[in-house]
């Protein structure tokens, strides 16, 4: 039986799990507060090194205290927490946390440092000396998209989003093997967000470091995470799986009612085009003659025909209204077709598919190559037998 790709995910996060010293591991954890508050109840949850995992779940359900006791900024009631088979509680706390990057919920950076020295701190700790910090701090800057005149300036005098950015660039100024992220994309717009989400999975995809963010945005958590950590109140885990599983097998009516109507949606966005057979679809050349392009579209019981250019680039689609009335020896780029509003790449996914179709100006999409050459087609009956 060939293996699927959960399968060899699997396989892989097994085989880091024994043998790499940054996987976290949370055997029996509680975390009860003096108050008597449980945040955190009997937590069970191996986290693979190298692998982004996301834990997502309502507000106030202890997101924030598990993070922190990954680091030792909270200690905890019960259980043990292991961070490659060593018990965090028997390292000196302030080693471990040099190891591990951390980004703060509300940036928590230090209000009266500039910027460069917020990025600079566990640098110095760790006693670098000045140049190497000058430009581990400039690559930083660069590296989160920030400009470098910022790096002069104080924490009030940056948005909300830019400290989101330095807050980022502090946690990874020592490079650590383990980073924690508490909802580090929240206080900027939606724009700005995908932009961030997009930059940092292009970074972890080159530095693959063992990731742990906190998100309430379950679209986020299904974006970035390899697995997702679905929380129920009291620190209680309803379910930790790949997105792909959590769309396709829910473990409970909690975990469909947090991903979720538009489930179906969403594990669209999961798969990608080159995993369909496209159809061949029906095309012409744009100096074919009217009265052929009207009998192909006969033969084929077609209601229009992509119009292809000399470099097999879809010019337009050119449906039957046109062609009927068009004079028999007219060249069909004389025609007027009708563009397609977006381009659709073998490299995107299905839910982006879905979307071009629908403004799509004939039933059928093209779908290109990288250099925008054409295909094939797809149509909606394709994607509606992929989501049955
Ligand atoms: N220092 C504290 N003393 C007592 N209770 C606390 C303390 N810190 C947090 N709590 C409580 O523990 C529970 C979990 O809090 P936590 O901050 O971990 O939640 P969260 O999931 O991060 O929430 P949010 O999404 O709002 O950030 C909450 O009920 C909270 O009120
Ligand atoms: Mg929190």
């Amino acid at each position: 039986m060939p293996l699927t790709d959960d399968h060899r995910q699997r396989d892989r996060a097994e085989d880091r799990d024994t043998h790499d010293s940054s996987a976290i591991v949370f055997e029996g954890v509680t975390k009860r507060y003096s108050d008597g508050t449980v945040a955190v109840e009997s937590l069970d949850l191996t986290l693979p090194a190298g692998e982004l995992t996301v834990l997502v779940g309502p507000s106030g359900c202890g997101k924030t205290t598990t993070l922190r006791m990954i680091n030792r900024l909270e200690t905890l009631s019960g259980g043990r927490l292991l961070i490659g088979n060593r018990d965090v509680m028997s390292v000196d706390a302030t080693l471990l946390r040099r190891q591990i990057g951390y980004v703060m919920q509300h940036s928590g950076l230090f209000p009266h440092k500039t910027i460069a020295d917020n990025i600079a701190v566990v640098p110095r700790l760790l006693g670098w000396d000045k140049k190497r910090i000058r430009e581990r701090v400039a690559e930083l800057v660069e590296l989160v998209g920030l400009d470098e005149a910022l790096a002069k300036r104080y924490p009030h005098q940056l948005s909300g989003g830019q400290q989101q950015r330095v807050g980022l660039a502090r946690a990874l100024a020592a490079d650590p093997p383990i980073l924690l992220m508490d909802e580090p994309f929240a206080a900027v717009d939606p724009i700005v967000r995908a932009h961030l989400q997009e930059e940092f999975l292009s970074l972890q995809r080159r530095v693959q470091k063992t990731i742990v963010m906190v998100t309430h945005d379950i679209d986020e958590a299904m974006k970035l995470g390899d697995r997702v950590a679905i929380f129920a109140q009291g620190g209680k885990l309803a379910q930790f799986d790949t997105p792909a599983r959590l769309l396709s097998a829910p473990a409970s009516d909690f975990v469909i009612d947090f991903i979720g109507a538009d489930r179906e949606l969403r594990r669209l966005a999961l798969e990608r085009l080159d995993s369909l057979e496209l159809d061949a679809g029906l095309t012409a050349p744009r100096d074919e003659i009217v009265a052929r392009a009207r009998s192909y579209l006969q033969q084929a019981g077609s209601s229009g025909i992509v119009v292809l250019d000399e470099h097999r680039a879809p010019l337009g689609w050119l449906d039957w209204e046109t062609l009927k009335h068009a004079d028999d020896r007219a060249r069909i780029d004389s025609l007027p077709l009708k563009p397609w509003r977006h381009r659709l790449y073998m490299h995107d996914n299905l839910r982006s598919a879905l979307n071009a179709l629908i403004s799509a100006p004939g039933e059928v999409m093209p779908v290109l190559n990288d250099q925008g050459r054409y295909l094939g087609v797809i149509d909606q009956l394709q994607l509606t037998r992929r989501l049955s």
